[in-house]
Protein backbone atom coordinates (compact mmCIF):
# COMPACT_ATOMS: atom_id res chain seq x y z
CA UNK A 1 0.00 0.00 0.00
CA UNK A 2 2.59 2.78 1.15
CA UNK A 3 4.97 1.84 -1.76
CA UNK A 4 2.06 3.20 -3.81
CA UNK A 5 2.23 6.79 -2.46
CA UNK A 6 4.22 9.31 -4.20
CA UNK A 7 7.16 10.37 -2.56
CA UNK A 8 8.89 14.07 -3.54
CA UNK A 9 11.72 13.48 -6.14
CA UNK A 10 14.03 14.80 -3.16
CA UNK A 11 12.43 12.06 -0.56
CA UNK A 12 13.97 9.64 -3.72
CA UNK A 13 17.36 11.33 -4.23
CA UNK A 14 18.29 11.57 -0.22
CA UNK A 15 20.57 8.20 0.11
CA UNK A 16 20.26 6.56 3.48
CA UNK A 17 23.41 7.58 4.95
CA UNK A 18 26.15 4.86 4.78
CA UNK A 19 28.14 5.84 7.85
CA UNK A 20 24.48 5.70 10.13
CA UNK A 21 24.66 1.89 9.41
CA UNK A 22 28.76 1.96 10.27
CA UNK A 23 28.70 3.92 12.92
CA UNK A 24 25.65 0.90 14.21
CA UNK A 25 28.66 -1.57 14.12
CA UNK A 26 31.57 0.37 14.55
CA UNK A 27 29.96 1.94 18.41
CA UNK A 28 29.43 -1.66 20.03
CA UNK A 29 31.04 -1.89 22.93
CA UNK A 30 33.62 -4.27 22.71
CA UNK A 31 35.23 -2.23 20.05
CA UNK A 32 37.73 0.60 20.16
CA UNK A 33 36.38 3.17 17.78
CA UNK A 34 37.99 6.22 16.35
CA UNK A 35 34.72 6.01 14.44
CA UNK A 36 31.98 8.84 15.66
CA UNK A 37 32.08 12.02 15.65
CA UNK A 38 31.31 11.97 19.60
CA UNK A 39 32.66 14.36 22.58
CA UNK A 40 33.84 11.70 25.41
CA UNK A 41 31.03 11.84 27.76
CA UNK A 42 32.84 11.28 30.97
CA UNK A 43 33.89 15.00 30.50
CA UNK A 44 29.68 16.36 30.58
CA UNK A 45 29.03 18.71 33.44
CA UNK A 46 26.61 16.06 34.47
CA UNK A 47 25.89 17.66 38.00
CA UNK A 48 26.02 21.46 36.87
CA UNK A 49 23.53 20.63 34.52
CA UNK A 50 21.55 19.16 36.70
CA UNK A 51 21.77 22.11 38.66
CA UNK A 52 20.82 24.68 36.27
CA UNK A 53 17.32 22.31 35.05
CA UNK A 54 16.33 22.61 38.87
CA UNK A 55 17.01 26.13 39.34
CA UNK A 56 15.46 27.56 36.07
CA UNK A 57 12.19 24.89 36.40
CA UNK A 58 12.18 26.43 40.14
CA UNK A 59 12.27 29.98 39.25
CA UNK A 60 11.43 30.37 35.60
CA UNK A 61 9.22 27.04 34.61
CA UNK A 62 6.40 28.79 33.59
CA UNK A 63 8.68 30.71 30.87
CA UNK A 64 10.96 27.65 29.71
CA UNK A 65 8.46 25.47 28.95
CA UNK A 66 6.71 28.14 27.03
CA UNK A 67 6.58 28.51 23.02
CA UNK A 68 8.89 31.09 22.57
CA UNK A 69 10.99 33.64 20.13
CA UNK A 70 11.93 31.95 16.58
CA UNK A 71 15.58 33.83 16.67
CA UNK A 72 15.83 32.20 20.25
CA UNK A 73 16.03 33.54 23.89
CA UNK A 74 17.30 36.71 23.56
CA UNK A 75 19.83 36.63 27.02
CA UNK A 76 21.75 33.42 25.62
CA UNK A 77 21.75 35.22 21.90
CA UNK A 78 23.63 38.60 23.77
CA UNK A 79 25.83 36.34 25.96
CA UNK A 80 27.18 34.73 22.42
CA UNK A 81 26.96 37.93 20.11
CA UNK A 82 29.59 39.39 23.41
CA UNK A 83 31.60 36.28 23.10
CA UNK A 84 32.27 36.07 19.30
CA UNK A 85 32.84 40.32 19.50
CA UNK A 86 35.93 39.52 21.10
CA UNK A 87 38.35 38.71 18.47
CA UNK A 88 36.65 41.76 16.95
CA UNK A 89 33.98 40.53 15.41
CA UNK A 90 31.06 43.09 15.41
CA UNK A 91 27.73 41.19 16.81
CA UNK A 92 24.71 42.34 18.49
CA UNK A 93 22.12 39.70 19.75
CA UNK A 94 19.74 40.60 16.81
CA UNK A 95 22.83 38.85 14.60
CA UNK A 96 22.88 35.68 15.85
CA UNK A 97 19.99 32.92 15.71
CA UNK A 98 19.57 29.95 17.90
CA UNK A 99 19.36 26.86 15.99
CA UNK A 100 18.81 22.91 16.65
CA UNK A 101 22.53 21.89 16.30
CA UNK A 102 24.79 23.66 13.94
CA UNK A 103 23.27 20.40 11.63
CA UNK A 104 20.12 22.81 11.21
CA UNK A 105 22.25 25.90 10.62
CA UNK A 106 23.66 24.06 7.67
CA UNK A 107 20.16 22.78 6.85
CA UNK A 108 18.50 26.97 6.76
CA UNK A 109 21.52 27.73 4.65
CA UNK A 110 20.51 24.99 2.08
CA UNK A 111 17.03 25.85 2.36
CA UNK A 112 18.25 29.98 2.07
CA UNK A 113 20.80 29.94 -0.68
CA UNK A 114 20.18 26.37 -2.93
CA UNK A 115 17.72 25.99 -5.95
CA UNK A 116 18.12 22.68 -7.72
CA UNK A 117 20.90 23.18 -10.19
CA UNK A 118 22.48 25.43 -8.22
CA UNK A 119 26.28 25.43 -7.50
CA UNK A 120 28.04 25.52 -4.38
CA UNK A 121 31.79 25.12 -3.47
CA UNK A 122 33.11 23.34 -0.82
CA UNK A 123 36.49 21.75 0.49
CA UNK A 124 37.25 18.10 -0.71
CA UNK A 125 37.15 16.38 1.41
CA UNK A 126 34.43 18.16 3.68
CA UNK A 127 32.48 17.55 6.68
CA UNK A 128 30.03 14.92 5.68
CA UNK A 129 26.75 15.93 7.33
CA UNK A 130 27.28 19.39 5.27
CA UNK A 131 26.43 17.41 1.87
CA UNK A 132 23.57 15.52 3.67
CA UNK A 133 22.29 19.28 4.48
CA UNK A 134 22.40 20.75 0.88
CA UNK A 135 21.63 17.45 -0.53
CA UNK A 136 18.22 18.16 -0.16
CA UNK A 137 17.69 21.17 -1.94
CA UNK A 138 19.86 19.89 -4.89
CA UNK A 139 22.92 21.71 -5.47
CA UNK A 140 25.82 20.62 -8.12
CA UNK A 141 29.08 20.77 -5.99
CA UNK A 142 32.88 22.63 -7.13
CA UNK A 143 35.03 20.99 -5.35
CA UNK A 144 38.22 22.77 -4.32
CA UNK A 145 41.95 20.65 -2.96
CA UNK A 146 42.86 20.96 0.59
CA UNK A 147 46.33 20.46 1.53
CA UNK A 148 47.91 21.44 5.04
CA UNK A 149 47.02 25.57 4.97
CA UNK A 150 43.39 24.35 3.72
CA UNK A 151 41.44 25.15 1.25
CA UNK A 152 43.56 25.47 -2.12
CA UNK A 153 43.07 29.08 -2.41
CA UNK A 154 44.91 29.27 -6.39
CA UNK A 155 42.06 27.70 -7.25
CA UNK A 156 38.92 29.35 -6.02
CA UNK A 157 39.05 32.08 -8.59
CA UNK A 158 38.73 30.11 -10.97
CA UNK A 159 36.10 27.45 -9.31
CA UNK A 160 33.61 30.82 -8.29
CA UNK A 161 34.15 31.95 -12.15
CA UNK A 162 33.28 28.57 -13.98
CA UNK A 163 30.33 27.89 -11.85
CA UNK A 164 28.91 30.95 -10.23
CA UNK A 165 28.05 29.53 -6.93
CA UNK A 166 25.83 30.31 -4.38
CA UNK A 167 28.43 29.99 -1.63
CA UNK A 168 31.49 28.78 -0.37
CA UNK A 169 31.24 26.53 2.19
CA UNK A 170 34.62 25.99 4.86
CA UNK A 171 35.07 24.36 8.28
CA UNK A 172 38.45 26.88 8.85
CA UNK A 173 39.47 25.30 11.90
CA UNK A 174 40.47 22.17 12.62
CA UNK A 175 38.49 20.89 9.84
CA UNK A 176 35.87 17.66 10.06
CA UNK A 177 37.52 15.47 8.35
CA UNK A 178 40.82 16.54 8.49
CA UNK A 179 41.91 18.46 11.26
CA UNK A 180 43.42 20.75 8.81
CA UNK A 181 43.12 24.38 10.09
CA UNK A 182 42.84 27.27 6.93
CA UNK A 183 46.16 29.97 8.01
CA UNK A 184 45.64 33.11 7.88
CA UNK A 185 47.14 34.27 4.50
CA UNK A 186 44.31 32.04 2.87
CA UNK A 187 41.81 33.42 5.07
CA UNK A 188 42.51 37.21 4.02
CA UNK A 189 42.97 35.68 0.86
CA UNK A 190 39.72 33.78 0.35
CA UNK A 191 37.90 37.38 2.35
CA UNK A 192 39.21 38.96 -1.20
CA UNK A 193 37.64 36.61 -3.67
CA UNK A 194 34.60 36.50 -1.52
CA UNK A 195 34.54 40.53 -1.94
CA UNK A 196 35.78 40.27 -5.76
CA UNK A 197 32.94 38.11 -6.29
CA UNK A 198 30.17 38.88 -3.92
CA UNK A 199 29.81 35.56 -2.87
CA UNK A 200 28.67 34.26 0.74
CA UNK A 201 31.41 32.81 2.69
CA UNK A 202 29.49 29.97 5.38
CA UNK A 203 32.30 29.47 8.13
CA UNK A 204 31.30 26.38 10.22
CA UNK A 205 33.49 26.42 13.20
CA UNK A 206 32.10 23.45 15.77
CA UNK A 207 35.80 23.30 16.67
CA UNK A 208 37.37 26.75 17.03
CA UNK A 209 37.65 26.89 20.70
CA UNK A 210 39.36 23.32 20.96
CA UNK A 211 43.12 24.32 20.33
CA UNK A 212 45.80 22.55 21.62
CA UNK A 213 48.91 23.87 20.74
CA UNK A 214 49.85 26.69 18.10
CA UNK A 215 48.57 30.40 17.79
CA UNK A 216 44.65 31.33 17.31
CA UNK A 217 44.08 32.49 13.92
CA UNK A 218 41.57 35.54 13.12
CA UNK A 219 38.45 34.33 12.28
CA UNK A 220 36.92 34.46 8.86
CA UNK A 221 33.90 36.24 10.34
CA UNK A 222 36.04 39.04 11.70
CA UNK A 223 37.86 39.79 8.35
CA UNK A 224 34.98 39.27 6.03
CA UNK A 225 32.28 40.75 8.19
CA UNK A 226 28.80 40.56 6.75
CA UNK A 227 30.42 38.53 3.52
CA UNK A 228 30.49 35.53 6.58
CA UNK A 229 28.04 33.72 7.96
CA UNK A 230 29.61 31.54 10.84
CA UNK A 231 27.81 28.70 12.04
CA UNK A 232 28.67 27.51 15.73
CA UNK A 233 27.53 25.09 18.54
CA UNK A 234 27.69 24.14 22.33
CA UNK A 235 27.87 20.10 20.53
CA UNK A 236 31.78 20.06 21.01
CA UNK A 237 32.16 22.27 23.79
CA UNK A 238 29.38 21.36 26.55
CA UNK A 239 27.18 19.13 24.89
CA UNK A 240 25.08 17.68 21.97
CA UNK A 241 22.09 16.18 23.76
CA UNK A 242 20.68 19.31 23.79
CA UNK A 243 21.23 20.51 20.14
CA UNK A 244 22.16 24.01 20.68
CA UNK A 245 23.86 25.93 18.26
CA UNK A 246 23.67 29.29 16.07
CA UNK A 247 24.06 31.21 13.43
CA UNK A 248 25.88 34.54 13.67
CA UNK A 249 25.22 36.77 10.72
CA UNK A 250 24.29 40.41 8.88
CA UNK A 251 20.43 42.07 10.27
CA UNK A 252 19.31 41.89 6.29
CA UNK A 253 20.38 37.90 5.92
CA UNK A 254 18.84 36.98 9.32
CA UNK A 255 15.67 38.10 8.29
CA UNK A 256 15.72 35.60 6.05
CA UNK A 257 16.55 32.54 7.62
CA UNK A 258 14.08 33.31 10.63
CA UNK A 259 11.29 32.67 7.86
CA UNK A 260 12.86 29.49 6.49
CA UNK A 261 13.40 28.47 10.39
CA UNK A 262 9.23 29.38 11.48
CA UNK A 263 8.22 27.29 8.72
CA UNK A 264 10.95 24.29 9.85
CA UNK A 265 10.41 24.12 13.54
CA UNK A 266 9.00 27.50 14.92
CA UNK A 267 11.84 27.90 17.09
CA UNK A 268 14.51 25.78 19.24
CA UNK A 269 13.50 24.47 22.53
CA UNK A 270 12.75 26.88 25.09
CA UNK A 271 13.89 24.32 28.14
CA UNK A 272 17.36 23.67 26.71
CA UNK A 273 18.26 27.23 26.14
CA UNK A 274 17.29 28.47 29.66
CA UNK A 275 19.15 25.75 30.50
CA UNK A 276 21.66 26.19 28.66
CA UNK A 277 22.21 29.50 29.41
CA UNK A 278 22.22 29.04 33.18
CA UNK A 279 25.38 26.77 32.89
CA UNK A 280 27.17 29.76 30.62
CA UNK A 281 26.24 32.94 32.36
CA UNK A 282 28.23 32.49 35.65
CA UNK A 283 31.97 31.66 33.54
CA UNK A 284 31.13 27.99 33.57
CA UNK A 285 32.06 27.86 30.10
CA UNK A 286 35.42 28.79 29.91
CA UNK A 287 36.24 26.77 32.96
CA UNK A 288 34.93 23.56 30.67
CA UNK A 289 36.89 23.96 28.10
CA UNK A 290 39.66 24.49 29.58
CA UNK A 291 38.86 20.92 31.18
CA UNK A 292 38.42 19.47 28.17
CA UNK A 293 41.24 20.79 26.06
CA UNK A 294 43.30 19.38 28.72
CA UNK A 295 41.93 15.87 28.30
CA UNK A 296 41.83 16.10 24.38
CA UNK A 297 45.04 17.15 23.94
CA UNK A 298 46.73 14.87 25.76
CA UNK A 299 44.88 11.80 23.88
CA UNK A 300 45.69 13.66 20.72
CA UNK A 301 49.52 13.29 21.63
CA UNK A 302 48.98 9.68 22.34
CA UNK A 303 47.50 9.20 19.23
CA UNK A 304 50.23 10.83 17.13
CA UNK A 305 52.92 9.46 19.04
CA UNK A 306 51.43 5.86 18.67
CA UNK A 307 51.19 6.52 14.79
CA UNK A 308 54.88 7.42 15.10
CA UNK A 309 55.55 4.38 16.50
CA UNK A 310 53.23 1.83 15.34
CA UNK A 311 52.34 2.78 11.73
CA UNK A 312 54.18 1.88 8.61
CA UNK A 313 55.98 4.83 6.84
CA UNK A 314 54.07 4.38 3.78
CA UNK A 315 51.20 5.75 5.38
CA UNK A 316 50.81 9.42 6.27
CA UNK A 317 48.29 11.12 8.45
CA UNK A 318 47.58 15.11 9.04
CA UNK A 319 49.14 16.48 12.67
CA UNK A 320 46.00 18.89 13.54
CA UNK A 321 46.60 21.54 16.35
CA UNK A 322 43.26 20.91 18.02
CA UNK A 323 39.34 20.07 17.36
CA UNK A 324 38.79 15.91 17.05
CA UNK A 325 40.07 14.35 14.52
CA UNK A 326 42.98 13.30 12.11
CA UNK A 327 43.24 12.36 8.72
CA UNK A 328 45.27 9.53 7.06
CA UNK A 329 46.28 8.36 3.70
CA UNK A 330 46.95 5.22 2.74
CA UNK A 331 48.96 3.92 -0.03
CA UNK A 332 47.43 4.31 -3.73
CA UNK A 333 45.18 1.16 -4.29
CA UNK A 334 44.95 0.59 -0.81
CA UNK A 335 40.69 0.35 -0.14
CA UNK A 336 39.68 1.29 3.32
CA UNK A 337 36.26 0.53 2.80
CA UNK A 338 37.30 -3.05 2.38
CA UNK A 339 40.21 -2.98 5.33
CA UNK A 340 37.24 -1.41 7.93
CA UNK A 341 36.04 -5.48 7.78
CA UNK A 342 39.24 -6.50 8.95
CA UNK A 343 39.78 -3.49 11.53
CA UNK A 344 36.49 -4.57 12.71
CA UNK A 345 37.65 -8.24 13.16
CA UNK A 346 40.49 -6.83 15.33
CA UNK A 347 38.05 -5.18 17.43
CA UNK A 348 39.22 -1.19 15.97
CA UNK A 349 37.31 0.90 13.72
CA UNK A 350 37.29 4.12 11.21
CA UNK A 351 35.36 5.68 9.16
CA UNK A 352 36.24 5.41 5.50
CA UNK A 353 37.25 8.59 4.02
CA UNK A 354 35.09 8.50 1.12
CA UNK A 355 32.30 9.75 2.56
CA UNK A 356 33.97 12.99 3.13
CA UNK A 357 34.04 13.70 -0.97
CA UNK A 358 31.41 15.63 -2.49
CA UNK A 359 31.70 14.54 -5.74
CA UNK A 360 35.13 11.96 -6.49
CA UNK A 361 35.98 9.68 -3.66
CA UNK A 362 39.51 8.80 -2.52
CA UNK A 363 38.91 5.41 -0.91
CA UNK A 364 42.67 5.36 0.31
CA UNK A 365 41.40 7.63 3.03
CA UNK A 366 40.41 7.60 6.52
CA UNK A 367 39.37 9.71 9.44
CA UNK A 368 40.46 9.09 13.16
CA UNK A 369 38.65 10.36 16.29
CA UNK A 370 41.38 11.25 18.94
CA UNK A 371 39.12 12.50 21.94
CA UNK A 372 36.44 9.67 22.63
CA UNK A 373 38.97 6.75 23.62
CA UNK A 374 41.07 6.58 26.79
CA UNK A 375 44.67 6.91 26.17
CA UNK A 376 45.61 2.93 26.88
CA UNK A 377 42.39 2.10 24.20
CA UNK A 378 44.00 4.85 21.60
CA UNK A 379 47.35 3.32 22.09
CA UNK A 380 46.04 -0.21 22.12
CA UNK A 381 43.73 0.70 18.86
CA UNK A 382 46.42 2.18 16.87
CA UNK A 383 48.42 -0.98 17.77
CA UNK A 384 45.51 -3.19 16.12
CA UNK A 385 44.60 -0.66 12.98
CA UNK A 386 49.06 -1.07 12.24
CA UNK A 387 48.86 -4.16 12.28
CA UNK A 388 45.40 -4.59 9.91
CA UNK A 389 46.99 -2.66 7.86
CA UNK A 390 50.65 -4.10 7.50
CA UNK A 391 48.93 -7.18 6.98
CA UNK A 392 46.88 -6.47 4.32
CA UNK A 393 47.73 -3.52 2.57
CA UNK A 394 51.34 -5.47 1.35
CA UNK A 395 49.08 -8.08 0.15
CA UNK A 396 46.78 -6.27 -1.88
CA UNK A 397 50.18 -4.69 -3.47
CA UNK A 398 51.64 -8.00 -4.37
CA UNK A 399 48.90 -9.23 -5.79
CA UNK A 400 48.45 -5.86 -7.93
CA UNK A 401 51.63 -5.88 -9.00
CA UNK A 402 53.06 -2.77 -7.19
CA UNK A 403 55.55 -3.94 -4.72
C1 LIG B 1 31.86 20.63 10.73
C2 LIG B 1 30.62 20.31 11.47
N1 LIG B 1 29.53 21.08 11.30
C3 LIG B 1 28.39 20.83 11.95
C4 LIG B 1 28.28 19.76 12.81
C5 LIG B 1 26.95 19.51 13.48
O1 LIG B 1 27.01 19.73 14.84
P1 LIG B 1 25.76 19.93 15.78
O2 LIG B 1 24.52 19.81 14.95
O3 LIG B 1 25.86 18.90 16.82
O4 LIG B 1 25.88 21.31 16.33
C6 LIG B 1 29.36 18.92 13.02
C7 LIG B 1 29.24 17.75 13.90
O5 LIG B 1 30.06 16.89 13.97
C8 LIG B 1 30.56 19.21 12.34
O6 LIG B 1 31.66 18.45 12.49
Amino acid sequence: MILNWIFSERAWKMKSSAIREILKITERPEIISFAGGLPAPELFPIEEIKEACVKVLEQNGDKALQYSLTMGYPPLRKFLADRLSKDGTKLTEENILITCGSQQGLDLVGKVFIDPGSFVVVEDPTYLGALQAFNAYGPHYTTVDMDQNGIAIDQVGEAIRKSKPRFIYVVPNFQNPSGITMSFERRKLLVELAQEYYVPIIDDNPYGELRYRGEDVPSLKSLGGDLVIQLGTFSKIILPGTRLGWIAASKEVMGVFERMKQGTDLHTSTLAQYVIYEYVKEGNLDRHIEKIKEAYARRMKVMLKALEEYFPEEITWTRPEGGLFLWVELPEGASATELLDKAISEKVAYVPGKFFFAREDKDNTLRLNFCTMSEEMIEEGIKRLARVFKENIRIRQISAGIR
